[in-house]
């Protein structure tokens, strides 16, 4: 039997190249190696202020993104988490087995309580809802970036606090990291991960930015200093990041850039990475902006939510027997 895979990205804002590298792109690698489900964080996405209307697009946006990238509906489950109420009622419980400690000290809740002008509850229970997500299905694996290893680190310990008190419930998942590019950083400041919320449009390179924009953004892409292709995370954070972008979209390995480039400079190898960037997206673009407005999309998550709620239902009625709240 093939193991169980989930992943999901949030509707907030434009998918750029950190979920593409970090998530997106791994989910399509490994998509025949898995039984996946992969889901629209929506009830993720509210735990900051939204646009409805935008929330709105933006789910099926992503929607029509994880198909142009190549994540094929009928292979794997795609939906929505909003369509699944179960989501939210294995979230209650999980509240009650989440220390408050725990949740406070995620990395996440402290970097965006710090934006927010409003710190809601959903926010700095997020993980919480996020694990039930995970647990929901058995998941075995969770691919996504490095900055989401702590929330997994908390499922994982939820998990193994109820099949302590209760018995064997849920599978234990674990981290699934990318090939290369856990953390892809911004092209603007390269100490901080790129990111939706990226006040500097220039730091973020989107699905949807025209092969112009990708020019633009790697010229004025900041460098360090010296003019070396190296890899050397420390003392060349910038370039160091360009070589894993490079590296994450060609296949190619840090010797062959190194044989490829040395001696050539910064502005060269720019200039090819932004090519590399336009050549990878343009397909996925070409694709994504044919079935972005079918209405097989909707059909299709419609479908996929309801194969998740078949998977799901039969996990809630087992915990809500361990726990006596059945009748
Ligand atoms: P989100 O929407 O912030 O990001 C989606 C995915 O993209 C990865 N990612 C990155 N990877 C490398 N470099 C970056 N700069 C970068 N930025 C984002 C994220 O690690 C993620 O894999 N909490 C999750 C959504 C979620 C989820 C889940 C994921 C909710 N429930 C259950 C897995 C399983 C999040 O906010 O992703």
């Amino acid at each position: 039997m093939k193991k169980r895979v989930f992943s999901g990205i949030k509707p907030s804002g434009d998918l750029h190249l950190g979920n593409y590298i970090g998530a997106l792109s791994q989910w399509v690698a490994h998509q025949h190696e898995y039984d996946n489900i992969f889901c629209i964080v929506d009830l993720h996405a509210i735990t900051v202020p939204q646009n409805p209307h935008r929330l709105q697009e933006q789910t099926k946006s992503i929607a029509a993104w994880y198909i142009a990238a190549g994540i094929n509906p009928d292979e794997s489950i795609m939906f929505v988490q909003s369509d699944n109420p179960d989501h939210t009622y294995l979230g209650w419980i999980l509240n009650c087995f989440t220390g408050i400690g725990q949740l406070g000290r995620m990395t996440q809740y402290k970097d965006k309580k710090e934006k927010t002008e409003f710190v809601s509850v959903g926010l700095f229970d997020y993980p919480a809802l996020m694990a039930a997500d995970i647990l929901l299905y058995d998941t075995q694996f969770v691919p996504v970036g490095e900055d989401q290893k702590q929330h997994i680190e908390l499922t994982r310990d939820v998990a193994e606090r109820i099949n302590g008190q209760y018995g064997h419930i849920f599978t234990i998942p674990e981290y699934m990291p990318p090939i290369a590019g856990e953390r892809i950083m911004s092209l603007q400041q390269p100490d901080k991960k790129m990111s939706k919320s990226e006040s500097d449009p220039n730091g973020t390179i989107n699905l949807s930015d025209t092969p112009d924009q990708i020019r633009e953004k790697l010229r004025i892409a900041v460098t360090d200093s010296g003019n070396e292709i190296i890899i050397d995370k420390k003392n060349k954070p910038a370039i160091t990041n360009l070589i894993t972008i490079y590296q994450a979209l060609s296949g190619k390995t840090p010797q062959q850039l190194d044989a490829e480039y040395s001696g050539k400079g910064y502005k060269i190898f720019k200039q090819d990475l932004g090519e590399v960037i336009i050549q990878h997206l343009s397909p996925i673009q070409t694709r994504y902006s044919e079935i972005i407005h079918s209405k097989a999309i909707e059909k299709t998550l419609t479908n996929g939510a309801n194969k998740a709620k078949e998977i799901s239902t039969t996990k809630i009625q087992q915990v809500r027997n361990v726990i006596g709240i059945s009748q």
